[in-house]
């Protein structure tokens, strides 16, 4: 396990779950990793059914309670089969992170009406409707529940189609909207929300991207270097924490400093 979560102890989610979509790659599965090697019980939910089966497997080998659940988000069905499989199996659920989502880099004139309808679908619909399935039980459950959605620094900044583009971008900024409108309608319900606004991540997102360009990305935030899963996922288990039961509708900056210029 990597050095980075020795910060937290290794029981401080034991007890506890969280249901983790897009939990197949990047830093979904980087996050599931992380709660599993501190004692949670696990539910991974991705399309991809293929990942899903050979990175839980391999958490469960190591000893992690961790279960698999295939999900489209983009469909409203599916989202609520995901949610059926949480009840059926688990005593009650106590964390939610939403990081399914596509990244996709048109130019304007190339976005057509179904490029945009594709990229919500996934990004702005599957977040909603994933966080009003887990609102709705969290607030049922007398020991609410911790929500972090996972924004983008594209979302404030604007994306320019060279890594993402407008229709990404805006539905980051939607999703910023979403944590924000969320936080103020379920104030006092003992459910925080609260989202993660990654910068640039090495992760199987930009598998696509030449190294150069990456090197080109990296130089130019503060840190001097992209970032990795790993530091989206210690965010994470920081904003479900009990370290910060008192971030209420925030969103966190874990972005190598790219807010900052
Ligand atoms: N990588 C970056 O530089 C970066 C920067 C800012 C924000 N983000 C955000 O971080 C989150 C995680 O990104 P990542 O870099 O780990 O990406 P990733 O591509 O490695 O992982 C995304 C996962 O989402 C899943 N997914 C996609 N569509 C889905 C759907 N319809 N239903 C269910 N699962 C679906 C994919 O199968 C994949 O496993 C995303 O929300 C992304 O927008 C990434």
């Amino acid at each position: 396990m990597l050095d980075t979560y020795k910060t937290f102890a290794a029981d401080c989610f034991a007890g506890r779950t969280v249901l983790i979509t897009g939990a197949a790659s990047g830093m979904g599965l980087e996050t599931a990793r992380a709660f599993a090697s501190k004692g949670a019980e696990v539910v991974m939910a991705d399309r991809d059914e293929t990942g899903l089966d050979r990175y839980g497997g391999e958490l469960r080998e190591s000893g992690a309670k961790v279960h698999t659940v295939a999900v489209d988000v983009s469909n409203p069905e599916s989202i609520d089969a995901m949610f059926s499989y949480c009840d059926a199996n688990l005593r009650h659920l106590d964390n939610l992170v939403t990081c399914a989502a596509i990244i996709t880099a048109k130019r304007i004139f190339e976005q057509d009406w179904a490029h945009w309808q594709r990229v919500h679908g996934v990004n702005l619909l599957g977040t909603f409707f994933t966080v009003q399935g887990a609102a709705k039980r969290m607030v049922e459950n007398s020991s609410g529940g911790n929500i972090v959605c996972v924004a983008s620094d594209a979302g404030v900044h604007g994306g320019g189609g060279l890594i993402a583009d407008t229709a990404y971008a805006a539905s980051k900024a939607g999703t910023l909207s979403i944590v924000k409108s969320v936080a103020r309608e379920l104030a006092g319900r003992k459910v925080r929300i609260n989202a993660l606004n990654p910068g640039p991540t090495d992760s199987p997102m930009h598998s696509h991207i030449e190294q150069s360009l990456k090197d080109r990305i990296a130089g130019n935030l503060p840190m001097r270097r992209m970032g990795r899963p790993d530091d989206m996922a210690a965010s994470i288990l920081f904003l479900c924490s009990d370290a910060a039961s008192f971030v209420y509708g925030a969103a966190l900056d874990t972005d190598g400093g790219s807010m900052f210029r």
